[in-house]
């Protein structure tokens, strides 16, 4: 089988959590290597929490490297209301036997694309796109050693989550996502119109339940917390597979829908800081998705985690 080589950048944060269970269990996906970066929680505990879910994917070969503690210029915002203190609400944290990785996350993203062959990499981003924004002005060369980025982020026609008009990843650091979008870098976006379309319904997690194994019944306890969370804001509700939809899209195109878009970001003060804009053609350097079959995404997951 050939295999994608893969970075995952991300803020753990539940639905990381469940979405670096996925990357982690698939044959399909060489991860080369996990990056953190502040956002739900800070950046020392999404640290902890991406190396929490090596140890207990059983996949401490993962080095996972620290990043960008802050976003590059606005005020610093987290989202606890969603993932709990910890940043990983419905396990007990423990501290990994593995260490971080020495070396900052964007160095560790700059070396290893420059010494990449022509896109050899996938970039998986599920937080704030600080780090990546950084890579990319440190040294825009690395472009040459990415074949896209798939990033979780942005809303157009669902509106906001944080706001009500922006999504928490671009709202958390804005400027990031602009660097980003502009970078010329194609990017394969997963946002709030496609991610509000798949969530953990209580018959999702009642046929995850009857998987044998404890890699299904930790992804259940992660779940369900969220969707106590989530309750908690909107009675009823529960919690969208955002992050798990990138890795989604990664193993199974086919259950998506997709179209080419220009997007930027509100970088302005305001009521709109944070939206993204989402050109109306069907034209653009970027996919942007806009339709997910909920069915086929959680025989995926349960493909992937109800071996073990
Ligand atoms: O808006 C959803 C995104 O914000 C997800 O990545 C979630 O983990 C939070 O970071
Ligand atoms: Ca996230």
């Amino acid at each position: 089988m050939t295999t994608t080589p893969i970075i995952i950048d991300c803020d753990p944060g539940v639905d990381d959590a469940v979405m670096l269970m996925m990357a982690l269990a698939s044959p399909a996906l060489d991860v080369r290597a996990i990056t953190t970066v502040a956002g739900n929680v800070p950046l020392h505990l999404t640290s902890r929490n991406a190396r929490m879910m090596c140890q207990i994917m059983d996949r401490a070969d993962v080095p996972v490297f620290a990043g960008c503690p802050r976003p590059i210029l606005r005020d610093p915002v987290t989202a606890e209301h969603f993932h709990g203190d910890s940043g990983i609400a419905g396990l007990d944290p423990f501290e990994p036997d593995a260490p971080l990785a020495a070396g900052h996350a964007v160095t560790h993203l700059i070396d290893t694309l420059r010494s990449a062959g022509p896109a050899e990499y996938t970039i998986v981003v599920t937080g704030p796109l600080t780090n990546i924004a950084a890579a990319i002005v440190m040294a825009p060369d690395i472009a040459l050693g990415i074949d896209k980025l798939v990033i979780m982020g942005g809303a157009d026609s669902e509106g906001g989550n944080i706001t009500p008009f922006a999504e928490f990843n671009i709202f958390a650091d804005p400027h990031a996502g602009a660097v980003v979008f502009d970078s010329g870098i194609p990017a394969t976006i997963l946002n709030l119109d496609v991610t509000h379309q798949v969530r953990a319904e209580p018959e999702r997690l009642t046929s995850l339940r009857a998987l044998p194994g404890l890699r299904a019944a930790i992804m259940v306890q992660l779940l369900e917390a969220a969707n106590v969370l989530e309750a908690r804001w909107k009675e009823g509700r529960m919690t969208p597979m955002h992050d798990p939809a990138t890795i989604a899209y990664l193993l199974a195109p086919h259950l998506f829908e997709a179209r080419k878009a220009t997007v930027s970001v509100d970088t302005e003060a305001g009521m709109r800081f944070g939206q993204t804009r989402v050109s109306a053609l069907d034209e653009g350097p970027h996919t942007w998705v806009t339709k997910a079959d909920a069915d086929g995404f959680f025989a995926l997951i349960e493909e992937l985690v109800g071996k073990t």
